[in-house]
């Protein structure tokens, strides 16, 4: 009898590091199901291009991760389509300024709930399958979970969230399931725009002078799901040396 493939979940999946980290694991053989918001036609063209080398092997899911009532059902649809679940990637996340005097609580529940919120609880749906598989779950964090960018407390303090979550999970669901984060440092500027000067001062922070790719990022989460076997509540940072540099 054949063996069945292994599954991903990957939250924020339609396009940028999501789309390379679906690309990453369809490519070493994980079945997918590919979640997205707002970038219908971008998951299509992925779903399409995946299934273009392995029929059958991708489902997309539409939802709004602040709807907390439909995360288990991300997963259950999930496993009702595979049969499984091996690995969860954590990646959907709000990005924007909350200068202090000007946020709201809006703001507040956007960026806990994609960053923080959502992320805990499809763990928490996920952990019976993840034990069952000997599986991993993975969080997309950042460098800016550890420490501060200015005028985005809001955004630090959801990511330091779940870098919290993912040590304590990390004990809470061993030994059968790892939990991991990757923290990438610049990898793709925020499409809502970014100063010149700005990108020109992170890089020179950055000991190794350039941007980094979506492809690398996707190659540490590959690393932590599918070869880390004896390493669970870590932090891999993918961020040119910059955590260093200050
Ligand atoms: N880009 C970088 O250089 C960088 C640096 C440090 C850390 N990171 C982390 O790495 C991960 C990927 O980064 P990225 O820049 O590729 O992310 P991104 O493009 O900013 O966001 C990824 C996806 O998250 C989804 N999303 C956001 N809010 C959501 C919500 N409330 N409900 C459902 N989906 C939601 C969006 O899906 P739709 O488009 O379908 O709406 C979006 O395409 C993130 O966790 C980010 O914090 C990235």
């Amino acid at each position: 009898m054949s063996v069945p493939p292994p599954v991903a979940l990957v939250t924020g999946s339609a396009r940028r590091i999501g789309a390379a980290i679906a690309r990453r694991l369809h490519a070493d053989g994980y079945d997918l199901a590919l979640h997205y918001r707002h970038s219908q036609d971008a998951v299509q063209a992925l779903a399409a291009e995946l299934e273009s080398r392995r029929p059958r092997s991708v489902l997309t899911l539409q939802a709004e991760l602040s709807d907390f009532d439909r995360l288990p059902e991300l997963v259950a649809r999930t496993v009702g389509r595979f049969g499984r679940l091996d690995a969860l990637v954590n990646n959907a996340s709000a990005f924007e300024p909350t200068p202090i005097g000007t946020t709201t609580p809006r703001q507040w529940d956007q960026l806990f709930a994609s960053n923080a919120h959502a992320p805990f609880f499809l763990a928490q749906a996920a952990a019976p399958h993840l034990k069952a598989s000997r599986g991993a779950i993975v969080n997309l964090i950042d460098l800016y979970a550890e420490r501060p960018l200015a005028r985005h407390t809001l955004y630090c303090m959801a990511k330091a969230a779940l870098l919290m979550a993912t040590r304590s999970l990390a004990l809470e669901l061993a030994p059968e399931v790892r939990v991991n984060a990757v923290a990438p440092g610049a990898i793709l500027w925020p499409e809502q725009g970014h100063a010149e000067a700005a990108k020109q001062a992170m890089l020179e922070r950055t000991p190794l002078a350039r941007t980094g790719t979506p492809e690398e990022v996707a190659a540490a989460v590959r690393w932590l799901l599918a070869e880390a076997s004896y390493t669970t509540g870590q932090v891999i940072r993918v961020d040119g040396g910059r955590m260093l540099a200050g």
